[in-house]
């Protein structure tokens, strides 16, 4: 039977992780996946999670199943980090996932579960890992326009023109900030204007928040998804734990579901956990136990915020410079978008054989699409890195 498969096409993130891992040149650079470098390049593990794990180690006793919904504490912090009180209890139901993806996939299967063959709107551009999870769900996936790569601001009046032609039913895909990959994200009138619009027409967003704490902060990256919450009448969350507790390869997320009324986030829940039970029986433990420690011991959390708080203000200031120096070697405001992005990524606007000139003749490695991972951004050889990127890409 195996022999009628034929290969999958590649992810082109994790393809340019390999070759990156496989280039022997010393003086390469990862500025590919998205994952949080300090300024030697490591990406670290928080102090606060170092010191659960090892209260973790001291204090568990077995390694027995938890649950299906995983573990209620790690829940309950979760929806209080994502959605402060924009909703009331009765109508959040939260459920432990195997990180953002998990969290995006179990969502997905269940949505497909309420309308078989839903539409889902895409911002064009959107993560590449998107398509395939959320098609490979059931869902149609189509897309809107986001952004403009010459100006690099979101085409807010096409993407609203597009979505006016959704149907009811349609699911709209948001990423809740930090957009990747271009980090452009929705002002918070923006975000309103949205909340109108899913209610007139009849939407469900359904929100990606993978960056929370890495754009503006911890409250002003989810203020535009809390207001949409409080007004909309349902709506759906995949929440991840990799990025702003470094616990990557742990697997820690959650799904997020508010329903119209307290029956109905039952029920919803009762699907999503026969879903998770149906693809992984139950999430993993260890990273959302680690989660679950910071966030309910004052401590540990006061450390965690002013460490999150510091890579985010790295990343900010990794912006500011790199603009600076592309304008010193363009001579030109070409780039300066890039300083007032949010986050982890921005799209520097190159061909794919400039890209490719870029990692065969330098060693530096960015997606296809031109993404960039800002953390990566070598400080102190900024004007180097932006010579090269002007003369490649003039
Ligand atoms: C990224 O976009 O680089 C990250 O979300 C990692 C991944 O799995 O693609």
């Amino acid at each position: 039977m195996l022999e009628n498969l034929k290969p999958a096409p590649p992810d082109k993130i994790l393809a340019l992780m390999a070759q990156y891992r496989e280039d022997p040149r010393e003086n390469k650079l990862d500025l590919g996946v998205g994952v949080y470098k300090d300024e030697k390049g490591d990406t670290p593990i928080m102090r606060a999670i170092r010191v659960a794990e090892e209260r973790l180690h001291e204090e568990q006793t077995t390694k027995s199943y938890v649950s299906v919904q995983g573990d209620k504490e790690f829940c309950q912090a979760m929806g209080e980090i994502v959605l402060g009180d924009a909703v009331p209890a009765d109508r959040l139901r939260v459920c432990q996932t195997a990180g953002g993806s998990g969290a995006l996939s179990v969502i997905a299967l269940m949505l497909n579960r309420a309308r078989v063959g839903a539409t889902i709107w895409l911002s064009d551009p959107t993560w590449p890992n998107h398509l395939p999870l959320l098609s490979g769900a059931g869902l149609k996936p189509q897309s809107y326009p986001y952004y403009d790569s010459e100006t690099g601001q979101i085409r807010f009046e096409a993407m609203l023109g597009s979505l006016r032609t959704a149907m009811a039913g349609d699911i709209l895909l948001l990423h809740g900030c930090c957009h990747n990959p271009t980090g452009a994200d929705l002002s918070l009138e923006q975000w309103q204007i949205i909340a109108d619009l899913c209610k007139e027409r009849g939407l469900l967003p359904f929100v990606d928040f993978a960056y929370l704490g890495f754009g503006d902060g911890l409250e002003k990256d989810a203020a535009g998804l809390r207001l949409l919450a409080s007004q909309v009448p349902e709506l759906v969350i995949a929440a991840s734990c990799s990025k702003n507790f470094a616990v990557y390869r742990d697997r820690v997320g959650a799904a997020l579901l508010v329903a119209a009324n307290a029956g109905e986030a039952d029920i919803g829940l009762s699907q999503l956990l026969s879903v998770t039970r149906s693809v992984y029986s139950m999430p993993p433990d260890h990273g959302a136990a680690l989660v679950r420690m910071v966030l309910t011991d004052p401590q540990l959390r006061a450390d965690w915020m002013a460490e999150l708080e510091g890579m985010r203000q790295r990343m900010e200031s990794l912006r500011r410079d790199f603009a600076d120096a592309l304008r010193r070697a363009s001579n030109s405001s070409r780039f300066d978008f890039i300083a007032n992005q949010k986050g982890m990524f921005s799209r520097l606007g190159l061909s794919p054989e400039q890209i490719d000139t870029l990692r065969e003749e330098h060693g530096i490695y960015i997606v296809g699409d031109s993404r960039i991972n800002i953390a990566g951004l070598p400080g102190d050889k900024l004007d180097e890195l932006a010579r090269a990127i002007v003369a490649t890409s003039t």
